[in-house]
């Protein structure tokens, strides 16, 4: 970058601690006007703290900052917000019983009001342009947000930030919530804030896409900035090392492209109809890793619930191979089925229990002996298992899964089902938020599942996860199988987006 580029904020001396947790310890964040900043980092190494607290949605211990050049530190977000700095947060932020609408005006309601009472009409027509603002067209502003698709929550999000005209957006590991439609218009609402001379400040664990949409990034390691790197210095190889302190391996997925699996089927899919799905019929078969991909709305969140008995299909059935009927969710988990929801904050975690019961709750009827009672060691050695293979950075086992990061609480979603020794697993996005070091040791996990001859169905937004670790891919898009790929290593993206638009 040029010498006269503008300085538009600056964060100096950041403290913060949680208990015994250093979440930042001593970091600076600059920011110029007409960039974005990169903010990349292990799970637990301090980017929501450090972002949340420029925001205004939480503290710092000790903090300098200024806007401008002037002292920033607003006493909440809302004052955040009319300083110029907003946040897309990492964790879902529409309220459910509000409507599209008053989700993106929240707070603000009093422009629509003559004396008490809200105009309606009015902020429904202001939220159908702050929407169109950035592209969206297909959400009805009078919905209730609890009734849109996940990807659409975090739309209304970015309309809402976005509205404010910020001269700061700070949008914290939202692309992995979002398809491909999605993405790309995440992606002009940020060149648009770039090319106006504001600034964005972009947290993400896809570090391709960081190398791509950052012109600078700063590197978080345990609370402590460990460097910075300007766009002409990117490599993959170079990020990944600062960020674990340690070489890593570029290519984490399966290097196998035998893709061969068992005749065995484990789980039987028939003519399946809900919502927009139309007639999805498939095997899974033991051994198989099975990557289902397409656009975020083409259904297939909802064929993960379908499988998993949590709804009902209109028409079509699901069985396991020998014949049982998957009809409601506790068959499948009598039939040792295993499910991680994308949206893991309402549906895969209970986040006002420890992790110690989240990983131990889908496995107590395992646990327990003939006399239904549950070994306090086995339940202990199951937590240890598991919270170290995945790496999960917490203070112990009876911390409350809310306080931990982001990509920490994924990890215990996916702790809590392997953990329960399942023989099919309905993944859906399963590294949403893992950082690489931790992803690497998924794939590597679920290479080992296919080697027990256990069945896996992998949902996902990332193609080159579905390519990378799939036996076979089907993409699904307008309700029905588009195209069915097996494994191959001269697949690539373009091969399957050409069949899901
Ligand atoms: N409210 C809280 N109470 C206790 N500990 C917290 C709280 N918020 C964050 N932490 C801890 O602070 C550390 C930093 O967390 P933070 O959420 O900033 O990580 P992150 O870099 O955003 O990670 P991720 O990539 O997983 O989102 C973690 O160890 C986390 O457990
Ligand atoms: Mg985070």
């Amino acid at each position: 970058m040029s010498d006269e580029k503008k300085l538009l904020f600056q964060a100096k001396n950041m403290y913060k601690s949680f208990g015994p947790t250093k979440a930042l310890v001593d970091v600076s964040l600059d920011v110029y006007a007409g960039e974005v900043v990169g903010l990349i980092g292990e799970n637990g190494s301090g980017k929501s703290t450090l972002t949340t607290i420029i925001a205004r949605i939480q503290k710092g211990d000790q903090e300098e900052m200024y806007l401008e050049g002037q002292p920033y530190s607003p006493p909440d977000v809302i004052a955040a917000t009319a300083e110029g700095i907003c946040m897309v947060t990492q964790e879902q932020a529409t309220f459910e019983d509000l409507s599209v609408a008053a989700n993106i005006f929240i707070g603000e309601e009093k422009q629509f009001a003559t004396g008490p009472v809200v105009n309606n009409a009015q902020m429904k027509k202001a939220a159908k342009k702050a929407l169109e603002n950035i592209g969206v067209t297909h959400i009805n502003v009078s919905t209730l947000a609890g009734k849109l698709v996940f990807e659409d929550r975090k739309l209304v999000e970015i309309a809402r930030a976005v509205y404010a005209d910020p001269k700061i957006l700070i949008i914290d590991e939202t692309s992995t919530t979002l398809g491909k439609r999605g993405r790309d218009i995440l992606y002009s609402v940020i060149n648009s804030i770039r090319d106006s001379g504001r600034a964005v400040i972009f947290i993400s664990h896809d570090i391709d896409e960081i190398m791509e949409v950052c012109d600078r990034i700063s590197i978080l390691r345990d609370g402590h900035k460990v460097a910075e790197m300007e766009k002409k210095d990117f490599t993959s190889l170079g990020i990944k090392r600062q960020m674990v302190g340690r070489e890593i391996e570029d290519n984490f997925y399966r290097n196998d492209y035998d893709g061969s699996f068992s005749d065995e089927v484990a789980l039987r899919a028939r003519n399946l109809a809900l919502g927009c799905l139309r007639d999805i019929s498939f095997d899974l078969h033991k051994g198989e890793i099975l990557g289902v991909g397409g656009l975020a709305d083409c259904g297939m969140h909802d064929l993960g619930r379908i499988l998993f008995g949590l709804d009902k299909p209109d028409l079509g059935s699901v069985e396991t191979g020998y014949g049982k009927r998957i009809k409601k969710n506790t068959d499948a988990i009598k039939n040792d089925f295993a499910y991680i929801s994308k949206n893991r904050d309402q549906e895969a975690l209970f986040s006002v229990m420890s992790i110690r019961d989240n990983i131990c709750i889908a496995s107590l009827n395992k646990l327990a002996n003939g006399l239904g009672l549950i070994s306090n060691k086995k339940e202990k050695d199951l937590v240890n298992t598991w919270t170290n293979e995945l790496q999960i950075k917490m203070d112990n086992m009876n911390q409350f899964v809310m306080y931990l990061s982001g990509g920490n609480k994924q990890k215990v979603a996916v702790a809590k089902w392997l953990g329960f020794h399942a023989d099919v697993f309905i993944l859906d996005c399963p590294t949403r938020g893992i950082d690489v070091g931790v992803k690497a040791a998924i794939y590597q996990l679920l290479s080992e599942l296919k080697a027990q001859g256990k069945a896996i169905i992998m949902i996902s937004e990332e193609l080159p996860e579905v390519i990378g670790m799939s036996d076979r891919i089907l993409i699904i898009k307008d309700g029905l199988i588009s195209g069915e790929f097996p494994r191959n290593p001269d697949l690539k993206e373009s091969d399957l987006i050409n069949y899901m638009i």
